[in-house]
C-alpha cells in the first residue's frame, strides 16, 4: 500500500492522468479520446468481449451529489475493463458527520485505491481533490464548473450522427448559467470546430459567455429559440436545475419560449438530432413525444456512449490508449 506524503501543496496526482475539465484540454487529446471511445463502443454495450486492461486496479466512485447515469456508467466502464469498483455517497459515509470531500478522498486513497471518480456540488471540487492525492482523479461533475465526461459522450453521440463537427451549428438551450454540461460541451464544440449556439433567457445566460472558449469553432448567443431553430444541425436541451436555480426568477412561461415542444420540434430541419444529458424534466424543457422520438432523440444513445467515453477516460488515467 502506498503511503501518501503531502509536501508543499502542489498537485500530487499527475495532470496528464487526471481528467478535470475540457477547458485547456488540447484539441488533439480530445480527438484521441473520442476516437478511443468510439472504438470501445462495442465493448461498452456488451457486443464485444471485455478485456481486462485494468485487472487488479480499484476505482472509487465518490459521489457526494446524486447521480444515475454518471455513477452507474463509470461503474460499468471500470468493470468492462476488469477493474474493481467501490462506491461511496454522502449519505451513509462520514461526509454526513462533516468530513470534507478532500479528507474523504485522501482516506479512500490511503486504502490503496488506484483512481478516484468525483461528483460534488463544489465548483472546482475535483481539482481540489487532485491537488491532495497521488492517484488519478476524474471529474464526474463538480458544481457549476464542468462535467467533462458528459461532453465527451455528447460529442461522440453527435459525431456518430453528424460525422465531422467542423462548421456544424449545435444549439445548447436552457439554464446555461447553472450548467456544467453547457460549459464542458461548449469548450468541446469550439475545440472541434463547431459553432455552439447558446440559447436561453437573459437571466440564465451569463454575460460574456461568447468569450468562454478559444478554438477553431465559435460561440454565439441568442435569446430567441424560434429565430434559430430551423437553422441548426443539432439541439441539446438542458435540464432546468431546480436545485440550483432558486431565486433566479425562471418564468412560468419558460416552456413556451424555450421548451422543445412538439410544435417547435416541427420547425427543426428533418432529422435534426435532439440531445439531453438527463435527468429530463418532462413537459418543462422537452415534451414527452420529442424526448421519446425513436429516430431523432439521442437521449438513450448518449447514455450508451457514456460508458464508452468513461472507459476511454479510465484507460487514459492508467496510461493505456
Ligand atoms: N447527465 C448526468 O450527469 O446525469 P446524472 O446526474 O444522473 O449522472
Amino acid at each position: 500500500m502506498r503511503l501518501i506524503q503531502r509536501t508543499n501543496g502542489t498537485p500530487l496526482s499527475s495532470p496528464a492522468r487526471d481528467f478535470l475539465a475540457i477547458e485547456g484540454l488540447p484539441a488533439g487529446e480530445l480527438r484521441r479520446l473520442l476516437d478511443l471511445a468510439r472504438s470501445l463502443l462495442p465493448r461498452a454495450v456488451g457486443d464485444a468481449p471485455s478485456a481486462p486492461e485494468l485487472a487488479g486496479k480499484i476505482v472509487a466512485n465518490i459521489f457526494f451529489e446524486d447521480s444515475t447515469r454518471t455513477r452507474v456508467s463509470f461503474e460499468i466502464a471500470a468493470k468492462r475493463l476488469g477493474a474493481d469498483v467501490v462506491n461511496l455517497g454522502a449519505s451513509g459515509s462520514s461526509a454526513s458527520k462533516g468530513e470534507t470531500l478532500v479528507d474523504t478522498a485522501r482516506n479512500i486513497e490511503a486504502m490503496g485505491v488506484d483512481a478516484l471518480v468525483i461528483r460534488t456540488s463544489i465548483s472546482g471540487g475535483a481539482g481540489l481533490v487532485a491537488g491532495s492525492v497521488e492517484c488519478p482523479v476524474i471529474n464526474a461533475g463538480d458544481g457549476r464548473h464542468e462535467h467533462p465526461t458528459q461532453a465527451l459522450l455528447d460529442m461522440l453521440a453527435l459525431e456518430l450522427r453528424l460525422g465531422d463537427l467542423r462548421g456544424k451549428r449545435v444549439a445548447i438551450v436552457g439554464d446555461i448559467a447553472n450548467s456544467r454540461v453547457a460549459r464542458s460541451s461548449t469548450h468541446a464544440l469550439v475545440a472541434l470546430g463547431a459553432e455552439a449556439v447558446i440559447v436561453g433567457p437573459p437571466a440564465l445566460v451569463p454575460e460574456g459567455y461568447d468569450q468562454l472558449s478559444n478554438g477553431v469553432g465559435k460561440i454565439t448567443i441568442t435569446h430567441d429559440l424560434d429565430g434559430i431553430v430551423g437553422e441548426i444541425d443539432a439541439i441539446m436541451m438542458l435540464r432546468i436545475q431546480l436545485e440550483r436555480a432558486a431565486g433566479s426568477g425562471i418564468a412560468p412561461d419558460y416552456r413556451a419560449s424555450f421548451g422543445l415542444t412538439e410544435a417547435r420540434r416541427r420547425k427543426l430541419r428533418p432529422g435534426t438530432p435532439i440531445l439531453h444529458p438527463g435527468p429530463v424534466n418532462r413537459g418543462v424543457e422537452i415534451d414527452d413525444a420529442v424526448a421519446d422520438d425513436a429516430n431523432d432523440s439521442l437521449i438513450l444513445p448518449q447514455v450508451s456512449c457514456g460508458v464508452a467515453a468513461r472507459m476511454a477516460v479510465l484507460l487514459r488515467a492508467f496510461g493505456h490508449g
